[in-house]
């Protein structure tokens, strides 16, 4: 069997906080294994365009509190493509990097899948992405950064929910996975969360909004997850002012600021943990998987797996907003 010489690594897909903290874990694990190590920018992007930088312990330093990534990401729809994947192959050969390792979400692990299959290419996955909708790990890199961020912009939008006696509509991100909404809905004390895993009406709820109101309760937080079937925030508060027009509404999308700032603790220690053992597990001869944590052991998810099945929202936790938020 090839030795690993040379490990490169990327960042890919929508970025999330923590990514620096993985990309120094796995620079710094090669290092100690003595490996030569390789970043590449811009995704898989990168790759076409030959941006390989070598990589020192140095490269990585005064880089774990920092957002974002030093690697720079991309979406690289082209990667779709077999003969694009081809020059990507040759390239990552003739720089003698054999090996990678990826920083991203499931679309990136279905690059890595396609990439990897096609040139039996060793590649292991390391799952980052705010929406923590990746199966084979009970948390994603960057979540948890993700929901502190939106619960403390959504405890400031609650002054001024009371203060001037008005609903919010909060939109928070996802994609299509309702782990933020929820999250944020319970810590947060939300009068109502909408996720897209579990449907809610419009009737049912302005039926909800109505008895509130004869609880004197004039103003309130509605979080609505991105990726539901009733539609964006300001959709839904359309919809509402339409059945109760004597509602006072706002709408605020968080949007992107759930993506930046400094990761957690938490994020930077999963960061850390799940570097450390991708470099491992390569040189172990693991190819084609995602390495994650599931109940506090280390899991290798084939990609396949990990980008066809979904982690569920905890439905027993949607059933406690609804009840500590009469
Ligand atoms: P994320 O990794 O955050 O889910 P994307 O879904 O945008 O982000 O995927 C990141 C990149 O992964 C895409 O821009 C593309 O380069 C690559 N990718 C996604 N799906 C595939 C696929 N089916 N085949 C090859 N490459 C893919
Ligand atoms: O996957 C992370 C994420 O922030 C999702 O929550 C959101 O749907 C999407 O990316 C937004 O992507 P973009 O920055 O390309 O609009």
């Amino acid at each position: 069997m090839h030795e690993i010489e040379k490990i490169g690594v990327l960042t890919s897909g929508g970025d999330s906080p923590g990514m620096n903290a993985a990309i120094r874990a796995v620079v710094r694990t090669a290092i100690f294994y003595k490996i030569d190590v390789v970043g590449i920018q811009e995704g898989y992007k990168g790759i076409l365009k030959k941006k390989f930088v070598p990589m020192q312990s140095q490269s990585v330093s005064k880089i774990i509190n920092r957002g974002g990534t030093i690697l720079m990401t991309s979406r690289c729809p082209e990667f779709k493509e077999k003969e694009v994947r081809k020059t990507a192959y040759d390239n990552l050969v003739n720089a003698g990097i054999d090996a990678l390792v990826v920083i991203g979400g499931d679309g990136s692990f279905r690059g890595a899948m396609a990439l990897g299959g096609d040139f039996d290419f060793p590649i292991v996955g390391i799952p980052a992405t705010i929406d923590n909708d990746i199966y084979g790990t009970d948390y994603t890199i960057g979540f948890d950064t993700a929901i502190n961020t939106a619960m403390e912009a959504i405890d400031k939008i609650r002054d001024t929910a009371q203060s001037h006696n008005l609903v919010f509509f909060v939109e928070v991100m996802g994609r299509d996975a309702g782990f933020i909404g929820l999250n944020t809905g319970i810590a947060t004390g939300a009068e109502v969360t909408l996720v897209p895993e579990i449907m809610t009406d419009i009737d049912s709820l302005c039926k909800y909004l109505v008895v509130e109101r004869r609880k004197n309760k004039t103003s309130g937080i509605i979080i609505v997850s991105e990726g539901g079937k009733m539609g964006s925030a300001e959709e839904v508060a359309a919809q509402v002012k339409q059945h109760i027009p004597d509602y006072s509404t706002r709408v605020t999308t968080l949007g992107h600021i759930q993506r930046g700032g400094s990761p957690t603790c938490s994020d930077r220690v999963l960061a850390s943990m799940l570097g450390y053992e991708a470099v491992g597990a390569l040189l172990d001869n693991r190819k084609g998987v995602m390495v994650g944590i599931h109940k506090g052991e280390v899991t290798f998810t084939p990609f396949e797996e990990a980008c066809s099945r979904h982690n569920q929202v905890n439905r027993d936790l949607y059933e406690v907003t609804k009840i500590l938020s009469v």
